[in-house]
């Protein structure tokens, strides 16, 4: 038997030595013992970090949807399987059993069907945190078509470049979005996309907002009528261990996202079994992850890890200003939520509010509090610990990555001692290294480097979509046959890792990650501009916000400083969206460059970090002149 369910630390370490010791045996045993298969596969791990290519479970049938929910219909029929909490505590919220998922999948399923969807193609999902969203997605998973959520804050040209890249048939939407007190005219955003891709079909619209909205004949469907129609059964379809499940676009330091492309088998083994210990979900609980499944943690941790064992996970519609501050503690004490899974900018946020909004609720339900998705400094650590789960709730600081798939370095509740801002172990199965600038792995406690895995584990990308080499430069080329994380991490004396936050030119910003090429793409495309670099600077609640330094061209000169900044961050919102906006934007006569040409970041970081006390070596620059002007001129 192999211990699905770790609970001491000891336990840990057995299983953690075992699952290294003989990967292949220990994934075999997890694979065989608690998921559904059609077909058991032939062979559990074949690698080789060279090409890249890893393969997990190959041989094996399988369709994940039966393991999230048609397996539970016996057990569990009447159990909620999805919360749905709306923007408005006044509209009530929805409970999901698994045998109405089930019913709703299957309808969804048939829609896209009937809509000429098959295995293989790629359907595009846009919609706000509202059930079609999940449904939508499992519905994907039914039938083996791939999808493609888009997080519904992105901007029409950043949409339709995730379209065009994958080349999506489809698009599911809705009329429109609520956000606090806003609407936001989702199918509008989805209109102007699509004046620029050529391969959508067909496009599903959600009602939401009951907004008037435009449908173009032919292509726009209003999904209810659809549903109303279809057969509440659909019979899955029969999927390979490394057919791809779904694509995720992230941000890399320059040039387009990359579609990261994640496999069934593998992927579903390795959520399922971190959720269940990472968390320490028990049958009666509920679970509610803060996240968008417009990002990894949604797909991972809102959908696929909860529901495949058969969890009652929240899915919250709304922000956590909402219609005050105490929206999140609200939500704890009426759906009794036993597991709380937020980011470090939600946790400051809240915490700049002070203690009342969560002195008028009962948290007492709480039992696990976890983090994701950036740094969590020692003073937001310590409001969470002491304010929500009262000391008496551990905090599972997770790392890990939308390229990792599943939870990579974290307590495992109430078995890991928790320390303050660090991530502590790796996940069973994961074998983390320390990298140090000459590309030798750093042995021993005590040291930092740079974090790199040097073994597959079952739910790590498989390739970047249609690019196949990006996907080995940017993660296998750094370091001989080793996963490169781009992020920087330190180990204690006792091996608890503490990861330091990324060392390429991705900048997380409120936990999201934001590539500095894109954003400077966009301000060079004012005509007024000549050249920009962006850099990311500390900040209170968002752990970094963006510093634009801007030269403008000769024409530009003379203009309206404080005009120009509102056209940049305009850009910048049409290109991308309203998260990649600049903070601060100084306007310079020249960036500092290296001989060569290539912009001296490091020095405009310090420069916008207020740390100029030592700005390293500046002699080898082609224009020294121009540093002493911007540090004049920092705001
Ligand atoms: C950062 C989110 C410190 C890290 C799941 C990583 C973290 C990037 C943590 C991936 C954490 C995530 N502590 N840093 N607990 N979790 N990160 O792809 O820099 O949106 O590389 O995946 O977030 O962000 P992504």
């Amino acid at each position: 038997m192999s211990n699905y369910h770790i609970k001491h630390l000891e336990e840990y370490y057995q299983v953690y030595r075992k699952s290294v010791r003989n990967p292949e045996v220990f994934w075999e045993e997890i694979a065989e013992e608690h998921f559904l298969w059609r077909k058991k596969w032939d062979n559990v791990l074949s690698w080789d970090f060279s090409k890249p290519e890893v393969k997990w479970f190959e041989g094996a049938q399988l369709n994940i949807t039966e393991n999230c929910i048609d397996r539970h219909l016996y057990t569990r029929g009447d159990k909620t399987a999805i919360i749905f909490e709306p923007n408005d505590p006044k509209e009530e919220a929805e409970h999901i059993t698994y045998r109405q998922l089930h019913d709703r999948v299957c309808r969804m399923a048939n829609v896209l069907k009937d809509k000429g969807i098959g295995k293989g193609d790629r359907v595009c999902i846009y919609l706000p945190m509202i059930p079609e969203l999940a449904i939508s997605v499992l519905a994907c998973a039914r039938i083996g078509a791939i999808h493609s959520v888009v997080f519904a804050g992105f901007s029409s040209t950043a949409l339709a470049t995730r379209i065009n890249d994958s080349e999506c048939k489809m698009v599911i939407t809705s009329d429109g979005s609520y956000r606090g007190a806003k609407t936001i005219d989702l199918k509008g955003i989805v209109d102007e996309a699509l004046e620029e891709c050529n391969s959508i079909e067909s496009v599903l619209v959600a009602k939401r907002i009951n907004s008037d909205i435009n449908m173009k004949d032919g292509r726009d469907h209003w999904l209810q009528p659809l549903l109303d129609d279809a057969y509440h059964d659909c019979v899955p379809e029969i999927m390979n261990a490394e057919d791809p499940l779904f694509i995720l676009y992230t941000s890399g330091s320059t040039g387009k996202p990359k579609g990261m492309v994640h496999t069934t088998a593998g992927y579903m083994v390795y959520t399922a079994y971190t959720f269940k210990n990472v968390f320490q979900y028990r049958e009666k609980d509920v679970y509610w992850c803060t996240a968008d499944i417009g990002w990894i943690t949604g797909h991972s941790y809102i959908v696929y890890g909860p529901l495949c064992n058969g969890a009652t996970t929240v899915m919250f519609e709304g922000v956590p200003s909402y219609p005050d501050f105490g929206r999140f503690w609200d939500i704890v004490e009426k759906h009794k939520v036993n597991q709380f899974y937020t980011a470090p900018t939600a946790i400051r946020a809240l915490a700049k509010e002070g203690v009342d909004h969560l002195e008028k609720h009962d948290l007492s339900s709480l039992k696990v509090l976890g983090t994701v998705g950036e740094p969590i400094n020692e003073e937001a650590w310590h409001w969470y610990d002491d304010n929500v789960g009262k000391k008496k709730a551990p905090i599972v600081d997770t790392w890990w990555q939308t390229e990792t798939g599943g939870i990579m370095i974290t307590p495992i509740a109430f078995a890991t001692p928790t320390k303050p801002t660090y991530a502590t172990l790796p996940f069973i199965g994961i074998q983390p290294a320390l990298m140090d600038e000459h590309g030798q792995e750093i042995k021993g406690n005590q040291v930092d480097g740079r974090l790199c895995i040097k073994f597959p584990w079952p739910s790590m990308a498989r390739t970047i979509w249609g690019n196949h080499q990006r996907y080995k430069d940017t993660y296998f080329s750094a370091y001989d046959n080793k996963y490169f994380t781009g992020d920087g991490a330190l180990r204690d004396e006792v091996g608890y890792y503490r990861i330091t936050g990324r060392v390429d030119d991705v900048i997380i910003v409120s936990g999201h990650n934001l590539g500095t090429a894109p954003i400077e793409d966009a301000i060079n495309e004012h005509p007024a501009v000549a050249e920009s670099a962006i850099v990311g600077f500390p900040h209170d609640i968002k752990g970094n916000a963006l510093y634009g330094y801007v030269t403008l061209k000769e024409t530009g000169e003379g203009r309206d400083h404080n005009n120009l900044r509102k056209e940049i961050n305009q850009l910048i919102t049409e290109q991308i969206g309203p998260i990649a906006k600049l903070d601060k934007i100084q306007f310079t006569n020249g960036l500092p460059k290296t001989r060569s040409g290539k912009i001296m970041r490091r020095i405009l970081r310090k420069i916008a970090s207020k740390d100029t006390g030592n700005l390293g070596d500046t002699s080898t620059l082609l224009n020294p002149e121009v540093v002493q002007e911007i540090m004049d001129n920092a705001l």
